[in-house]
């Protein structure tokens, strides 16, 4: 889908033509009542008779309207114009529009006062979202694609930084929501691999793929393990995104990559286990913000790793109660198989020391415990380090992909304990979430680290089932804010050149004590 963004003022907006004309009504412009364009005059009226109020999600449609070009015309109520109200309203109105027949949408902000970054951004972002149909394993397409947006605002350049944040966010959504669709035999571990090379032609961005031999010199006796009961080889990506000097410590994004989860030997019931090919979404997750850092080109240094495997169970796959060594040499006890997640992210997070990660942040469809806990609205975060966690929250709320920070205090560990190794992959029920958590936590004494558990949010069940592609904007957000403006890194490379010393970053939060 493409997208374009247009100065207009109200009254042009009715002369533009399109399939379909979606206006964005506050409270605040239906009290000021201000304008003789025949939207405005229209929207007076019908609230005024009882048919529309500015409510956000509320929808009056009309077609071929007097005096409005556009065939057909969508009034979308967005109450205070909060970026949260834009996005329901988007969404509620381009839904709606899905199955005529629409090609060329123009998105009117023109009646909101001076939209911020955020929400011009969140109305592109939640134009993708509706945009997005999933198509590969269907033989015939659905619908014609919504092929092209038009955003409409009185003052283009104003709306410009939100705008270009949006399209960059939105491409970078829709990839992790594709990858994460893609059944299990159609996104193996291979073929993610393939799609992060895809990602590695992208500018300022490369893909190293390791594959089997190369994962068993590093000595990831864990990831190993979990990928050996399957016939599909493992994959250990590893991207980099290049936007800022070679010196600055990278951020690290880990990304669990279990193209599916059966279970393995602790096989999982039968009911809705489909949905266990949803347990790359961390993984997807880490492809899609590559894929808006390629675009937006913020100037900070990202590496993306990705350990990818399926989990199933067969001759060669791991037991109950099997005791592997991992990549930092801790032994562990696979008590279940089922918690596989963090078995092949805790090499993972071993490999990442080698970068001196500023910080390292894993994602993962890691544990039910977080689902019972957070359900569907906020993704449950960990992290040692205060500083990071709370840029991640605030990231959360900024970009409407929200997180809540869950406890790591050491009692939690208490259930890891066994007598034939370092430490066992599960615990007892309780604090499911958490014990995962303090599992990876073992792993990551070397940098500043996150952990944020997705399981809830990264996927919808019933009858909208289908990836989410969180928490793309929320990563995204937190890199932006962590990224050396544009101005400073001028500045600092001019010094450079004067005094010969190296721009060096400094650390995002102090490292923590051991
Ligand atoms: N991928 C699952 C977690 C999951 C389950 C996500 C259901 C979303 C919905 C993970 O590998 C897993 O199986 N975790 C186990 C851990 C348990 C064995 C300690 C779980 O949550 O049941
Ligand atoms: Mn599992
Ligand atoms: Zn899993």
């Amino acid at each position: 889908m493409d997208f374009e963004l247009k100065t207009l003022t109200r009254a042009r907006v009715c002369t533009e033509k399109c399939d379909a004309l979606v206006v964005l009504i506050s409270q605040e412009a239906l009290a000021q009542g201000a304008g003789d364009d025949p939207v405005s005059q229209l929207a007076a009226l019908a609230v005024k008779s009882g048919d529309f109020e500015a409510k956000p999600g509320k929808l009056l449609a009309g077609y071929r309207t007097v005096g409005i070009a556009a065939t057909r015309l969508v009034l979308a109520g967005v109450g205070d114009g909060s970026p949260k109200n834009v996005r329901t309203a988007v969404t509620a109105a381009m839904n709606g529009l899905k199955n005529g027949n629409i090609r060329r949408v123009v998105l009117s902000l023109a009646a909101l006062n001076e939209p911020s970054v955020e929400v011009v951004r969140a109305a592109v972002v939640a134009c993708g979202d509706a945009g997005y149909a999933y198509t590969l394993t269907k033989s015939k397409a659905a619908t014609a694609a919504l092929e092209r947006v038009v955003l409409a605002v009185t003052d283009g350049s104003r709306a410009q930084a939100g705008f270009d944040k949006g399209v960059g966010l939105a491409k970078g959504i829709a990839l992790a929501r594709e990858w994460g669709n893609r059944p299990a035999n159609h996104a193996t571990p291979i073929l993610l691999a393939g799609a992060a090379k895809e990602l590695g032609k992208l500018p300022k961005v490369k893909a190293d793929v390791l594959g089997p031999k190369e994962v068993a010199k590093l000595g990831m006796g864990s990831f190993m393990a979990v990928a050996q009961g399957s016939v599909e080889p493992l994959r250990f990506i590893v991207l980099r995104y290049d936007g800022a000097a070679k010196a600055a410590a990278p951020v690290v994004l880990v990304g669990k990559g279990i193209t599916f989860d059966t279970g393995g030997i602790s096989i999982k019931p039968a009911g809705e286990m489909d949905e266990m090919k949803f347990d790359m979404c961390g993984a997807a997750s880490v492809l899609g913000t590559f894929r808006a850092l390629a675009e937006l080109k913020p100037a900070i240094n990202v590496i993306g790793l990705i350990p990818a495997c399926e989990n199933m169970p067969d001759g060669h796959a791991i037991k109950p109660g099997d005791v592997v060594t991992s990549m930092s040499g801790q032994t562990i006890e696979i008590l279940n198989t089922d918690a596989e997640g963090r078995l092949v992210l805790c090499d993972a997070l071993t490999y990442a020391e080698r970068f001196k990660p500023q910080a390292v942040i894993d994602i993962a469809t890691l544990t039910g415990a977080c689902v019972v806990a957070l359900g569907g609205v906020r993704s449950g975060m960990f992290s040692s380090d205060d500083a990071l966690a709370k840029a991640l929250s605030d990231a959360g709320e900024s970009s409407l992909d929200l997180c809540w920070r869950l406890p790591l205090d050491e009692d939690y560990a208490e259930g890891l304990k066994t007598n034939f190794a370092d430490v066992a992959n599960v615990a007892g029920r309780a604090g499911g979430a958490i014990t995962a958590a303090k599992f990876l936590q073992r792993f990551t004494a070397k940098f500043p680290w996150a952990h944020l558990d997705i399981a809830g949010t990264a996927w919808k069940s019933g009858a909208a089932k289908g990836a989410t592609g969180r928490p793309v904007a929320l990563l995204v957000d937190y890199l932006l804010g962590q990224a050396t403006p544009i101005a400073k890194t001028k500045a600092k490379q001019a010094g450079k050149a004067a005094t010969g010393a190296r721009p060096v970053r400094k650390p995002a939060s102090k490292p923590r004590a051991a």
